[in-house]
C-alpha cells in the first residue's frame, strides 16, 4: 500500500519557527517531525511514499536526498557515526513529491495525490503527529482494513474539553478496539461534541474518497475539510489507538514531544531530569 504524506500547509501557529522552514522539518529532540512520520509508514510494511509539500518546503526534499558534500567532509574528517546516520536518511526510503498549487485544506491536499495512487487504497500520515507504540499505528489499521476493505481511521481518546482542537466522531463500538463511524464532525465546542474519540492523523482511505472531497464545500476555517469528506462515505471503521500520539500543532506540543523523545535516550536521561528538578 502506498503512503500519503500531506506537508504543505503553513504551520501559522508555529510562527514564527515555521517563517523560513516548514513544520514538518522542526527537530523532535534529535529528529525532524518528518522523519518519525516516514519511519512509521516503512515500519508498518510501505515502501512507497509521495508527500505532498508546496513553496517553501524544498529543505523536505533535501534532508530525504543524498548529500555529497557532506558526505564527503564527513568521511575525510573521520567523523563515521555521523556519516553512518546521514547515510542511513537517504537509504530510508524512495520518496516522490507532488506540490499543493493552492492551500485550501487537508481534503484538498489529499486531492493531489489521485494520480499517484491510481484507484489503490492507500495510507494518509498527518506530516505534522507522531505515533509511538508497539505496533505502528498505520499497521493497525492496515490490519482492520483487510478484512473489511473499507476506509478505516485511527480514533483515540481525548479530554472532553479538547475537542475544539480535533476532529471528532460518532461512533458504535463493534469489538475490541474496533468502531463503526457514524458521522464526522471538525472541531466541534466541547457542547455540540458526539464524544470525545478524536481523529488521531492516520487513516488508510478507498480511492472513492477522491470523488467524496470534489463534493465538498469549503468547512471549519473555509478549508476543504478532510474529515467532512469521510463523513459522505458509506462505510467507515474506526480503530481505537492506545500508543501515544504527539500532534505537534503548536509550541507547548513541540516541546513536550521533544521531552518525550530526550526521556528516551539513556545518554541525556538524568540530565534532562536534574535540569526539570532545578525547577521545582
Ligand atoms: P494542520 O492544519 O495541522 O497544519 O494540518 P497547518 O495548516 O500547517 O497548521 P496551521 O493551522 O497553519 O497552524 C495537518 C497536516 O496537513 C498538512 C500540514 O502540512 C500538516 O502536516 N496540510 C494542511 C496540507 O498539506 N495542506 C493544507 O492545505 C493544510
Amino acid at each position: 500500500m502506498k503512503a500519503v504524506i500531506p506537508a504543505a500547509g503553513l504551520g501559522t501557529r508555529l510562527l514564527p519557527a515555521t517563517k523560513a522552514q516548514p513544520k514538518e522539518m522542526l527537530p523532535v529532540y534529535s529528529k525532524p517531525i518528518i522523519h518519525y512520520v516516514v519511519e512509521e509508514a516503512i515500519n508498518s510494511g510501505i515502501d512507497d511514499i509521495l508527500i505532498i509539500t508546496g513553496r517553501n518546503k524544498r529543505s523536505i526534499e533535501d534532508y530525504f536526498d543524498k548529500s555529497y558534500e557532506l558526505e564527503f567532509m564527513l568521511q575525510k574528517a573521520g567523523k563515521d557515526r555521523y556519516l553512518k546516520q546521514v547515510r542511513k536518511i537517504t537509504d530510508l526510503a524512495d520518496i516522490c513529491y507532488v506540490r499543493q498549487k493552492n492551500l485550501k485544506g487537508l481534503g484538498d491536499a489529499i486531492l493531489s495525490a489521485e494520480r499517484h495512487v491510481d484507484g489503490e487504497p492507500f495510507t494518509v500520515f498527518l506530516g505534522d503527529s507522531i505515533t509511538q507504540s508497539e505496533v505502528p499505528c498505520a499497521k493497525e489499521l492496515i490490519d482492520v482494513f483487510n478484512k473489511y476493505k473499507k476506509s478505516t481511521i485511527s480514533i483515540r481518546e481525548v479530554p472532553k474539553d479538547k475537542t475544539c482542537s480535533y476532529g471528532i466522531v460518532d461512533s458504535t463500538n463493534i469489538k475490541g478496539n474496533l468502531y463503526k463511524i457514524n458521522d464526522l464532525v471538525e472541531k466541534p465546542k466541547a457542547s455540540q461534541a458526539p464524544s470525545n474519540l478524536a481523529i488521531t492523523g492516520r487513516y488508510v482511505l478507498t480511492a472513492d474518497i477522491f470523488d467524496k472531497i470534489n463534493q465538498t464545500e469549503p468547512g471549519f476555517n473555509g478549508e476543504v475539510q478532510l474529515t467532512d469528506a469521510m463523513s459522505k462515505l458509506d462505510e467507515l471503521y474506526g480503530v481505537k489507538f492506545t500508543g501515544k500520539v504527539f500532534n505537534i500543532e503548536n509550541r507547548i506540543e513541540w516541546l513536550k514531544s521533544s521531552i518525550d523523545f530526550a526521556m528516551d535516550d539513556d545518554e541525556f536521561r538524568d540530565d534532562l531530569i536534574g535540569y526539570m528538578k532545578s525547577f521545582l
